[in-house]
């Protein structure tokens, strides 16, 4: 009896897709999206495809946190359009995967609601990331909408019961409450939600090319994935380097210039990467050589994803059916995992049962 127990529960369960592991990650549709969301976490969605089911949230009513006014909001249905297809680009397959729409899926207010519940304002209040937020947009006082931004982040992550969520370092501090939401429910009302585990990329923050911390759209130091040949190598002869280095016979600094970061993320030639750090550490290479082969490691890095756009941007109304399954696809988990929920919760009044 034991022996028959014990070998049931070791035999591998078929890896079908349902009873794969859940993937839950995504974007705020502010525009195209650039190679910091590449290393930060685009490149373990595509690797994990396989391994995992993937989810992958366009959260537009993040961005009216920050951004209620209705000339942004005009604004989403482009940027929505232009991050779903640099998703497709990169190799998000929407055959494997799915990409969906925040705000056409009202399950995730619904469970936002909930959690709002199981978390308290102080808790929130102290997070750095949503202080950053408000200063970025000019906001001097806190809106309710923006304080509860990591609440609503956790539904996202719990309506399809992710494990693991893939995100860059400034996102941590939020899977940290998403955890904290999904114990919390769990304490209160039963078993109902796994607690996610956040996964960082291999370079969880890249440098923008002006040398500041972080690479971001509005600090206007990105190189985007949809930026063509001409355009990557301008922005790369123009990147910051070491500034003690005047002229190229000056021995220069490797470690920290964000020339040679790059170059050890996107160029997979590390015997040419080596020789040119050792000459720039002599001063026996100028900013120019360099440079011009980063920008060819980077355009060799982009041009398949280059070609992969330019082909999904023909077909006629492929990225509108893209997010219409998806969409649907959602609704249908969200609408299992509201029903447990309020199961869970006792919510399920008899006083309306058919
Ligand atoms: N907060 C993420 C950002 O910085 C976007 C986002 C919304 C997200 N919901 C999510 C990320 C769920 C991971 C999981 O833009």
């Amino acid at each position: 009896m034991t022996t028959t127990t014990a070998t049931a529960t070791t035999t591998q369960a078929p890896q079908v897709p349902g009873q794969r592991k859940r993937i839950l990650t995504g974007d705020r549709p502010t525009g195209e999206l650039h190679l910091g969301h590449y290393v930060g976490s685009l490149a373990n969605r595509v690797r994990l495809q396989d391994e995992y089911d993937c989810y992958f949230i366009i959260a537009d009513l993040h961005t009216l946190t920050t951004r209620p006014e209705k000339s942004y909001i005009r604004e989403l249905p482009d940027n929505i359009r232009k991050v779903t297809l640099d998703y497709l680009s990169v190799g998000i397959d929407p055959e494997r995967s799915t990409i969906y729409v925040q705000s056409m899926v009202p399950e995730v207010y619904q469970l936002n609601l909930f959690f709002e519940m199981l978390v308290t304002v102080p808790r929130l209040a102290r997070l750095p990331s949503l202080k950053d937020m408000a200063r970025a947009a000019h906001i001097e006082q806190m809106p309710f909408g923006l304080l509860g931004y990591p609440v609503l982040q956790a539904a996202d992550i719990l309506l399809p019961k992710a494990h693991l969520v893939p995100v860059g370092k400034d996102n941590l501090a939020h899977v940290e409450i998403t955890r904290e939401i999904a114990r919390r429910f769990n304490y209160l009302y039963g078993e109902v939600f796994p607690i996610p585990e956040a996964m960082l990329g291999e370079v969880p923050t890249l440098p923008g090319i002006d040398g500041q911390k972080k690479m971001s759209k509005s600090l206007g130091n990105a190189i985007f994935l949809s930026d063509d040949p001409k355009t990557v190598e301008q922005k790369v002869m123009r990147m910051y380097t070491d500034p003690t280095r005047i002229h190229a016979t000056d021995p220069g600094h490797v470690r920290g210039n964000p020339v040679f970061i790059y170059h050890d993320i996107f160029n997979p030639n590390k015997e040419e990467v080596e020789d040119l750090k050792r000459r720039y550490r002599r001063g026996q290479v100028g900013d120019v050589e360099v440079k011009r082969k980063l920008a060819a490691a980077l355009n060799a890095f982009l041009e398949p994803i280059r070609q992969r756009r330019a082909l999904f941007e023909t077909r006629p109304g492929y990225v509108e059916e893209i997010l219409r399954e998806g969409t649907q696809r959602m609704r249908q988990i969200g609408a299992e995992t509201l029903a447990e929920v309020r199961e869970a919760m006792g919510l399920n009044y008899p006083l309306f049962r058919a």
